[in-house]
């Protein structure tokens, strides 16, 4: 196969794309979508402030190593979980990485905060991933909130994004899809999220990383074993396999065409956030889900 930009031999073949790239031209093609999605979605300007949430993986440190060369003025935030399997292993990923690219880097430790994720594991009946999820969207909203920065970047792919779209349209979960999408505005104390990798499968990321020499984390989190959308996945990626581009087409399609009517939904029941009681935090209830945690482990010694 040649490549589609300059005709030399291809070494990445995208059938989504009817292309193919060799290694100098994927770099400009991932570029070009990252662009793409920042401009299309309004995600953000050069003069915000932004703080990318670093896991150690390939989506996110593909994700500041882009924003980086395009010249945005960016932040890492790793949140460490202290579990013994994986943390150590995604946390020095992440400071070799952030070092090296000299990109300033936030570390916070769960531990200090008495929320080490294998502790809350052993006191709960249900599996940890759910917290665990809700503890880091927590810390990472607070720190990027406290410190200022006007946006927060995740490194959400297109099959995490199609995925759990998929999850929230088979069961109807009006809430979840109003609030589904690469951009989520600042408000109700809560920094603006914003997902740039949303045009961009893992396969297209774990690509860029070959290429461009990002050594990432390839440690599993013990605990994600049959994680919640990896069926999901699963039946997307057979579509995917039948039908290129679907994932990509299935995903703008409901940007442009769904998302509003759910979110309309959502602002007709109007449910405000309130400062959580004990932290401050915004929160639906009276006090926050962090909060809680907190208190059920002090509460069970
Ligand atoms: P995941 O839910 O593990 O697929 O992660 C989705 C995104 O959340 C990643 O691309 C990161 O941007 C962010 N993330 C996950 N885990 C961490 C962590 N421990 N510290 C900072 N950011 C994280
Ligand atoms: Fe949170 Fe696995 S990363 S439970
Ligand atoms: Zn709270």
């Amino acid at each position: 196969m040649k490549c589609t930009r300059c005709r030399q031999k291809a070494v990445v073949a995208l059938p989504s794309h009817t292309a193919g790239f060799c290694a100098p031209c994927y770099l400009v093609y991932f570029e070009r979508q990252v662009q793409r999605a920042i401009k299309e979605r309004r995600l953000f300007k050069p003069e915000d402030k932004i703080i990318i949430a670093l896991s150690g993986g390939k989506d996110s440190l593909a994700l500041a190593s882009q924003l980086k060369s395009l010249g945005y003025d960016i932040s890492g935030l790793h949140i460490d979980l202290a579990i013994p399997e994986s943390s150590p292993t995604a946390r020095e990923h992440v400071e070799k990485f952030c070092d090296s690219r000299a990109i300033p880097l936030f570390v916070l430790e769960m531990k200090k905060q008495g929320l080490a994720i294998p502790k809350v594991k052993s006191r709960i009946k249900r599996p940890v991933c759910s917290i665990c999820g809700k503890i880091k969207r927590y810390y990472l909203n607070k720190l990027a909130m406290d410190k200022g920065f006007t946006a927060l970047a995740t490194g959400h792919n297109l099959d995490d994004e199609t995925a759990r779209l998929f999850s929230n349209l088979f069961s109807w979960n009006e809430a979840y899809l109003g609030d589904q999408g690469p951009y989520l505005p600042e408000e109700n104390g809560f920094v603006r999220k914003v997902k740039p990798l949303y045009r961009l499968s893992e396969f297209e990321t774990a690509s860029f990383c070959f290429i461009a020499k990002i050594n990432y984390c390839l440690a599993p989190c013990p605990y994600s074993r049959g994680a919640s959308f990896s069926f999901y996945k699963t039946l997307l990626d057979e579509l995917e396999h039948r039908q290129p581009g679907r994932k990509l087409s299935f995903y703008e399609g409901f940007l442009n065409k769904g998302q509003k009517a759910f979110a309309m939904l959502n602002e007709e029941r109007g449910i405000t956030p309130s400062p959580c009681r004990e932290c401050g935090y915004p929160t639906s209830e009276d006090i926050c889900g962090v909060c809680r945690v907190k208190s059920m482990l002090a509460d069970s010694g």
